[in-house]
C-alpha cells in the first residue's frame, strides 16, 4: 500500500521479503538514472536484505555500480576494521565484494583513525567536495536514531563523535557474544549531511520499531526522536512493513 502521511510518501509492505525488493529497486531505479549517483548507506540488520536484492540485480546484470560513489553514515569508533562486527566488514560482506563499485569510490568513517575528531572533519569535507548525498539511505533505531544521531537536546549538524545511547548498546548486542563487547562510541554523520540529501529513503521492519516510525511521522520534531526532523525535508519516503507501520493507519 502507497500513501501519504503528514506530507510524507509511505509504502507499507506485507512483509520485510517486500520492503526489501522495494527498496533495491527504488536504489536501482537511482543508478540506472544518474551512474555517478552519490549513496549514503546505512549498515544494520534492516539493510541485509536490501544488500540481497542489489547483488542479486547485479548478479542478473541489471545494475551497474561501476560510477557510484559511496558515503556510510556511521562506524564504532575505535574498532579493528577486521573485526567482523566493524561496519567495514559488513558492507564488504554484504554488499561492497559482490558488486563492481570500485574500492576507493567507498568511503566509511575510518574507526583506526588516530584523531577522530579530525576523522570526522576530513570525512564530512570528502562528502562536500562530492556535492553531498544524491540518495541517502536510512534504518532507524528504536530509540528514533538515525545513523548515530541518538536522541539528546539538540539536532547535532556536524560528523561527531557520539556516546551510544544505552538503548542501541543493549539494541546492538544481539551481534555480539554479550553486552559489554559492544563498542560505547562511533562515528556518525551529522543532521547536515542528512538534510542536504536530495532524496532520503527510510526503511523499518518489525514491531520494535513502531513507536518511532510514528513519532518520526506524526510526532513533535524534537531531538528527542532525531528521525522527526525528516519531517522538514522535502523528498522523503519511508518503507515499512505491517509490523513497523502497526500505529500508523
Ligand atoms: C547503522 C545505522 C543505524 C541503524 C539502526 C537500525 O549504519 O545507521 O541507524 O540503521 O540502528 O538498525 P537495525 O536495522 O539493525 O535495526
Amino acid at each position: 500500500m502507497e500513501c501519504f502521511l503528514n506530507n510524507t510518501k509511505v509504502f507499507i509492505d506485507e512483509n520485510y521479503e517486500e520492503l526489501s525488493l522495494r527498496s533495491a529497486q527504488i536504489i536501482k531505479n537511482q543508478v540506472d538514472a544518474v551512474p555517478g549517483t552519490v549513496l549514503g548507506l546505512a549498515t544494520g540488520s534492516t539493510l541485509i536484505g536490501t544488500y540481497d536484492e542489489l547483488v542479486r540485480l547485479h548478479k542478473a546484470g541489471e545494475v551497474d555500480f561501476s560510477k557510484v560513489v559511496s558515503f556510510n553514515l556511521d562506524e564504532y569508533f575505535p574498532i579493528k576494521k577486521s573485526d567482523n562486527q566493524s561496519y567495514y566488514y559488513y558492507m564488504k560482506k554484504h554488499l561492497f565484494n559482490h558488486v563492481n563499485i570500485l574500492a576507493e569510490n567507498t568511503h566509511i568513517p575510518d574507526s583506526e583513525a588516530a584523531d577522530y575528531e579530525a576523522e570526522c572533519a576530513a570525512y564530512e569535507e570528502k562528502i562536500t567536495a562530492h556535492g553531498g548525498i544524491d540518495l541517502q539511505i536510512l534504518g532507524i533505531g528504536n530509540n528514533g536514531h538515525i545513523g548515530f544521531n541518538e536522541p539528546g537536546d539538540a539536532f547535532i549538524s556536524q560528523a561527531h563523535y557520539v556516546k551510544l545511547d544505552e538503548s542501541t548498546i543493549k539494541a546492538n548486542s544481539r551481534f555480539f557474544d554479550n553486552e559489554n563487547d559492544v563498542p560505547k562510541h562511533a562515528i556518525t554523520v551529522g543532521m547536515r549531511t542528512i538534510m542536504t540529501a536530495k532524496k532520503i529513503l527510510l526503511l523499518a521492519s518489525g514491531e520494535k520499531k513502531a513507536e518511532a516510525i510514528f513519532q518520526t511521522i506524526h510526532g513533535a520534531i524534537t531531538p528527542r526522536v532525531p528521525a522527526s526532523i525528516l519531517q522538514l525535508h522535502p523528498n522523503v519516503t519511508i518503507i515499512a512493513d505491517k509490523e513497523a507501520a502497526r500505529l500508523l493507519l
